[in-house]
């Protein structure tokens, strides 16, 4: 006897999504969150904290999938442009996905259905689109029981898909944005509209949703690291979602997963300024003839570096940039490694940072 309900369109019912505990924590979220956007303004260069805190996402979020790899790897695939698993390639698919969608959201203010199509493409790579075929459902990894059958029929998959668009345009709105942002996310994942990604593409569209509300300017908040430590946990909470209507706990867990990042992401900032004042610091003392500012903050936009962009950014010939390098390896504030025929440059203290959750 299959007694999952058929998906309803949004929205669900105010006291269903709305209840004291979830209001508290709400405001919990809220304020972690506003936190964080105010931190993230005080960091001087806006590309170094993005590039290292989207790539983290990136690859948290394909853990979620399974497609482990390590920090290393990544960026040395990075820096290098040298052959790439396609675990790395995953990743960095990802990673693309992510400024895609800003790009999208900065330039129109809202998403139409051929943007989440281009933002599930980009992740996967194939040009299948919205499902169109019959058959997909959502097993459970271990058991291999079927926990959920999202709807089937291509037209009724564009008009929930439709349904959830209208609200993620909807800025103004009588619930919290941070309710919000958890039923719409329950909600692409149950339509579940593309056969594969569609856990990565509904991730991005969170961090997307959250800019439309101007909760933040820029994406470096991103629930996967939490996702993947209580993954069951989210499972299974979206589950109870199908099963019995039952919102609340599942809201909960979101809005606890946005204030444990959001604090984690503001340890993260912090300890990143105050490793670029150090490393500032240390330049000027150490090497004065060649410290510049835009050298060090490269050093942190590219936590592993190498003499091209050095070249590059700071205009300056092969040899003198191979200097700088060298230098800043005398003095401790990088590391190289030879990876095939590039030297690459390590900001390590800056990867450690990057490395804690
Ligand atoms: N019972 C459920 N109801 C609705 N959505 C679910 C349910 N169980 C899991 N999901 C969602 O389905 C996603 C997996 O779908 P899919 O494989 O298409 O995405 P993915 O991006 O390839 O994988 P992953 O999310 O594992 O990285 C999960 O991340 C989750 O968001
Ligand atoms: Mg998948």
């Amino acid at each position: 006897m299959n007694l999952i309900k058929k998906l309803d369109k949004l929205p669900p019912t105010r006291e269903k999504v709305e209840t004291i505990e979830i209001l508290r924590q709400a405001t919990k979220a809220a304020n972690a969150l506003g936190e964080l956007k105010g931190i993230a303004k005080t960091i001087p260069n806006q590309a170094m904290l993005i590039n290292a805190v989207v790539l983290q996402e990136a690859k948290d979020s394909s853990e979620i999938e399974n497609i482990i790899t390590t920090q290393d790897e990544l960026y040395k695939a990075i820096a290098t442009k040298g052959k790439q698993t396609e675990q790395v390639k995953e990743v960095i698919n990802y990673r693309k996905a992510i400024f895609t969608g800003y790009d999208l959201i900065q330039e129109q203010g809202f998403l139409r259905m051929k943007d989440l199509e281009v933002i599930q493409k980009t992740i996967v790579e194939n040009n299948a689109g919205i499902r169109s075929m019959a058959g997909t459902v959502l097993k459970n990894n271990k058991t291999g029981e079927v926990v959920y059958t999202p709807p089937q029929e291509k037209e009724e998959i564009l008009y929930l898909l439709n349904n959830f668009l209208e609200h993620f345009n909807l800025t103004q709105n009588d619930l919290s944005p941070l309710i919000n942002l958890a039923i719409l996310h329950y909600q692409f994942e149950s339509i579940h509209p593309f056969y594969d990604g569609n856990g990565r593409t509904g991730r991005i569209l969170n961090i997307l949703y959250l800019m439309l509300n101007g909760l933040l300017d820029i994406p470096i908040l991103y629930l996967s690291s939490y996702v993947n430590e209580n993954k069951s946990e989210y499972y299974r909470l979206l589950n109870k979602v199908n099963r019995i209507d039952e919102w609340d706990e599942y809201i909960l867990y979101i809005l606890r997963a946005i204030e444990i990042t959001s604090k984690r992401t503001i340890e993260k900032i912090n300890s990143i300024k105050d490793l670029l004042n150090e490393t500032i610091i240390i330049a000027q003392e150490n090497e004065p003839k060649i410290y510049r500012k835009e050298l060090v903050e490269l050093l942190f936009e590219q936590p592993y570096s190498k003499i091209d962009f050095v070249v590059k950014r700071l205009n300056v010939e092969r040899k003198a940039a191979s200097r700088y390098l060298n230098k800043l390896e005398k003095i401790g504030i990088l590391k190289s490694q030879k990876v095939g025929r590039e030297i690459i440059y390590m900001n390590k203290e800056l990867i450690k940072i990057l490395k804690k959750h």
